[in-house]
């Protein structure tokens, strides 16, 4: 087992405190020292990075945002001359500008080295093949997930997103042992495996390594059971870095083992920026502790987790993400994430795991409606049965009332990469 570890996955606890002090260090001078936005914030809280004498110190410098990150576009965040930028990335910005990120050779030789580990924590072995259908072009996923599959001596296959029914082909010729990409994909492709007559449990598939949006326990099981397969889930942020900053481990699926030794986490209260105790619920930030292109110092994520001890690593844990605050839907008071919704479809039988949130305006009040899709085969009956166990589910666990239709099979748009799963209908005229 110790020899599948790399150096930094087998160190003792002190020696990591130690050696993130040290990066934390050079990394607040090196983004003090060369990037004008981090100069003003620290000049501004009347501090310098000589005042990070231990890891604790870190909550006292400010944070930065993703409008932080705007208001700089499209370079102006990177610490080192632009001809030193290998690789630039940036994220589609559903308002305004991209978020724009670099890399110089060295963050690239980082980034490939913490997916490999985290495809090795999945499973993975040199060797194997690996089937990348997650999208490649500014997106990190596919890119990112190509390098660190080079990285630990894989062979790729860089198929990106889209083209479902030759990606079932190719899967079948090309038999790869491991699949990468969305779980929303993943169930895209489940439904060409069986539109074309293919047993999905029969296929060269061991292990899937699913990230780039929240997924549940549910879609863990369902995803196991219908492609008997492991899966396992990984995460990452383009600010960050990418997919590869946190990777569960396929021995104990226990939440995500943070690559620590990169990539220093703290949760704080999403309302007040407190940094809270381990185990307790709040926003994840990250501070990058061996980037040279664009050093991020408490970058906020938005997404809700907890920190847990390390289990199958050294490193602590992040709770599989259940939401970011900007999926949060707010009903009549009551707060709701889409994958508390996935959590009660995935539970009924008659209906499969697609479905979409749809949310309207009925006079001065929001009104939500799960619209899922029914299973194969399911009677009238089983449908309308599903439609009233939903609905009483959400009434009864999460406290509110929704709407509930329950649709024909293969009626709702399907997932190419990252899923929509909220369709927001309430600035429509007549909604
Ligand atoms: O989604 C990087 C990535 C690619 C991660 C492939 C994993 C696999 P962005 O496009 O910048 O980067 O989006 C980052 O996606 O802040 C989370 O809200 C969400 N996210 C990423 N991974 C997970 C996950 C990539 N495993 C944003 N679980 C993040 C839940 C995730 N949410």
């Amino acid at each position: 087992m110790t020899a599948l570890l790399d150096a930094a996955e087998r160190m003792g606890h002190e020696e990591l405190r130690a050696l993130q002090l040290e990066r934390l260090r050079a990394t607040l001078r090196h983004a003090y020292t060369h990037v004008g936005h981090y100069r003003a914030a620290f000049d501004r809280a009347g501090l310098h990075p000589d005042d990070c004498r231990s890891l604790a110190d870190l909550a006292r410098f400010p944070f930065t945002t993703k409008a932080d990150l705007r208001d700089n576009y499209p370079f102006g965040m990177f610490a080192v001359p632009e001809e030193q930028v290998r690789r630039i990335h940036a994220s589609s910005g559903t308002t305004g500008r991209p978020t724009v990120v670099g890399y110089t050779q060295g963050d690239l030789d980082t980034w490939a080295d913490v997916v490999a580990r985290s495809i090795r924590a999945a499973g993975g072995r040199p060797g194997q093949k690996v089937h990348v259908a997650y999208g490649y072009g500014l997106f990190t996923g596919g890119l990112g997930a190509h390098y660190g599959a080079e990285r630990l001596g894989c062979t790729v296959i860089p198929a990106s997103g889209g083209m479902t029914a030759r990606q079932v082909q190719l899967i079948q010729d090309f038999r790869p042992e491991i699949i990468m990409v969305t779980p929303s994909y993943m169930l895209t492709l489940l439904d060409e495996f069986e539109r074309q007559g293919v047993d999905p449990r029969a296929t060269s598939l061991k292990v899937g390594i699913f990230g780039a949006e929240p997924w549940t326990q549910e879609m863990r099981r369902e995803i196991e059971e219908r492609f008997a397969i492991d899966a396992v889930d990984i995460y990452g942020l383009s600010e960050v870095m990418g997919p590869g900053v946190a990777q569960e481990c396929v021995e104990t699926k226990d939440g995500l083992h943070i690559w620590e030794d990169h990539f220093y986490p703290e949760v704080v209260d999403p309302f007040t920026g407190e940094v809270l105790p381990e185990g307790a619920e709040g926003e994840l930030v990250f501070t990058s502790l061996t980037k040279e292109a664009m050093p991020v110092i408490r970058y906020r994520t938005r997404d809700l987790t907890r920190l847990l001890p390390g289990t199958a690593r050294v490193f602590r844990r992040m709770e599989k993400v259940t939401g970011r605050s900007d999926d949060l839907v707010i009903l009549r008071g009551v707060n709701l994430f889409p994958t508390q919704i996935e959590e009660i479809v995935l539970r009924t039988p008659a209906v499969s795991p697609h479905f979409q949130l749809r949310l309207t305006r009925e006079g001065r009040l929001d009104a939500l409606t799960v619209r899922a899709e029914a299973r194969a085969g399911a009677t009238p009956e089983e449908r309308a049965a599903a439609a009233a166990s939903v609905a009483a589910a959400v009434k009864d666990g999460i406290g509110v009332s929704v709407g509930v239709e329950i649709l024909d099979p293969e009626t709702l748009e399907r997932s190419v990469g990252k899923f929509r799963r909220i369709v927001d209908e309430r600035d429509r005229p007549g909604s």
